[in-house]
């Protein structure tokens, strides 16, 4: 029996074979995939493929070499772009990721529009790259910052959300799926609610929605959208922001620097077409081109597959770790209103204790605020031990975890 089909045989929906590092370590489970997702071969051949045929400065040299770097770029914008359900690929603008699009909505469009008087409305379940950019902007131009808290459900309050933006509010920027719960957000009626109530730039974070639901921009209504390409199986610093081009055109450029300028007088510069005029420098075609193959990869095993595959290992991660003594699961009580996160306490045991133990195991989860210190807040807790399922996890994988919590718990939780 081939190793692809022993491993289907336990429940993955992609062979850990296809992935190098799970490969080359059998006995590890990684259920860490929210902080960053393990690369397919196919992604790490695309990049070599590039750096061994097709490298050059892209946009700047009069030869062929650049040329066909030129294209490999634009052709990954593309694949990315139709990923992404986004019909004008030429509003992709590449940047490393999440944080960055939203310090570049935050900078460039905020700076230019937002003002003392105005109003910037987030929610409790954002994760800091889509809450502290928008409070400091705020702070910086005497704007309120309002932040939206979750209902009995733990999910976000739309009653409150409806309060909340109003005719002043300028921006409201939100996840559609919770980095540390996992939380899936209803976009569609909070877009609906704040076009209601007013002319707010709306801002979706994707950061943890592109990896597990497929995704399609143009239909969401959003006037920006954020997300990492490091996720979904692409490289580290890969990534994007999706933005309506009226804006792009009509807001200043994020950085200055090579490429995103049309003439450099004197004394003024006039500024590149979108998206080169926010792509100072030269891009990372690396990131680009590995991006356009995990595309292939995941769109391969089909998203709707990759959807059902989650929800069935999140089922039975909750069942197996709410039978622990003393486990208590943070979020929404339906594995259906998650992406494949699972986020929990252990009553008496620090996170960092039962990571270690489940390190110990090898089993990988992150332990901490996970970057989202307002939710922790708001949890009453100051970290939680949060697993996450991906296209590579078997039921073995969760019943791993859950042994292996079941051990820590009898091994530190006072008697
Ligand atoms: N945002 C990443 C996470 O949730 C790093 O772990």
């Amino acid at each position: 029996m081939s190793v692809k089909s022993t491993v289907h045989t336990l429940g993955a929906l992609a062979p850990k074979s296809d992935f190098p590092l799970l490969a080359a370590s059998p006995e590890l489970v990684y259920l860490d995939s929210a902080a960053t997702a393990q690369k397919p071969q196919s992604v790490l051949d695309a990049i070599a493929h590039y750096y061994r045929h097709t490298n050059a400065n892209p946009h700047r040299g009069a030869y062929a070499l650049s040329a066909a770097a030129t294209q490999a770029y634009h052709d990954a914008r593309v694949r990315v772009a139709r990923f992404l359900g986004v019909a004008d690929a030429d509003t992709l603008i590449f940047t490393r990721g999440t944080t960055e699009a939203m310090n570049l909505v935050a900078t460039a469009w905020g700076g230019a529009n937002v003002a003392r008087g105005d109003n910037i409305v987030v929610t409790r379940l954002e994760h800091h790259a889509n809450f502290v950019p928008w409070q400091q902007l705020a702070l910086a131009v005497g704007a309120e910052f309002r932040i939206c808290e979750r209902d009995a459900s733990g999910g976000v309050d739309l009653e409150q959300w409806a309060r909340l933006v109003d005719a002043r509010t300028k921006v409201v920027a939100f996840g559609q799926v919770s980095n540390a719960l996992g939380t899936i957000n209803p976009v569609t009626e909070m877009v609906a609610i704040a076009r209601r109530a007013g002319r707010a730039l709306v801002v979706c974070d994707g950061a943890q929605a592109v990896p597990h639901l497929r995704v399609n921009v143009d239909a969401l209504g959003v006037d920006a959208y954020a997300f990492s390409g490091h996720k979904i199986g692409g490289p580290m610093g890969s990534g994007g922001l999706v933005m309506r081009r009226a804006l792009l055109e009509a807001m200043p450029p994020y950085h200055f620097g090579g490429d995103m300028i049309e003439w450099v007088h004197d004394d003024h510069t006039t500024w590149n077409v979108v998206p080169h005029k926010f792509e100072a420098g030269t891009p990372n075609v690396e990131a680009a081109v590995g991006l356009a193959a995990a595309c292939d990869y995941v769109d391969g095993l089909g998203m709707e597959a990759v959807r059902a595959h989650e929800i069935a290992l999140t089922t039975e991660a909750m069942r197996a770790l709410a039978a622990i003594p003393g486990v208590t699961l943070h979020g929404s009580a339906r594995a259906e209103d998650r992406s494949g996160v699972v986020s929990f306490s252990v009553r008496d045991v620090h996170p960092h204790d039962v990571a270690t133990t489940l390190d110990v195991e090898g089993v990988c989860v992150r332990a901490g605020h996970h970057c989202a210190q307002p939710l922790m807040r708001a949890l009453g807790v100051h970290s939680t031990v949060r697993a996450s399922f991906w296209v590579y996890n078997t039921p073995p994988d969760v019943h791993r975890l859950a042994a292996a919590v079941q051990a820590a718990q009898e091994r530190f939780a006072l008697p």
